[in-house]
């Protein structure tokens, strides 16, 4: 193998080696803060109300996490009124969706509750959404686990 040849191999091997290393750098995504289900709040204040998000987030539609220190938690103001509750579905446990019609609708079988979590219409689902208390205070939008 002549000095060339060595120098070619050894030039399309360490590109072979850095390739994979520089598709994942290029293709990494940080979650988008407004996208349901991507949001984190903190651990608890003294008083127990977690923030989960601004007014602002919540002028767009529904705060939903997925998961937050008090667990999963759907804020909405519906006809001017605060309300939060635990968005996992009571039927089987799928996490309901906020409606531009002003209800939560389970994907999975199609329940339906109000924004307080009470149960609306036929569908499967018999037993409200656990509700959560909700305030806001100044920018913040905060929310606490009922004991
Ligand atoms: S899990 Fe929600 S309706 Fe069945």
């Amino acid at each position: 193998m002549d000095r060339r040849t060595f120098l070619s191999w050894v030039g399309l091997g360490s590109l072979a080696t850095s390739l994979p290393v520089a598709l994942v750098a290029c293709n990494s995504e940080t979650p988008s803060a407004s996208s349901p289900g991507s949001n984190s709040a903190g651990a608890p204040r003294d008083d127990g109300f977690v923030q989960v998000g601004t007014v602002a987030a919540l002028e767009t539609g529904a705060i939903v996490l997925e998961t937050s220190s008090i667990g999963a938690v759907a804020v909405v103001r519906n006809n001017g009124e605060l309300a939060a509750v635990n968005p996992t579905c009571t039927h089987k446990g799928c996490t309901v969706a906020w409606q531009p019609s002003g209800e939560y609708v389970c994907p999975c079988h199609q329940a339906k509750f109000s924004a307080t979590g009470a149960v609306v219409g036929e569908g499967p689902a018999k037993v409200p959404l656990k509700v959560l208390q909700a305030k806001i205070e100044g920018d913040a939008v905060l929310v606490k686990a009922n004991a």
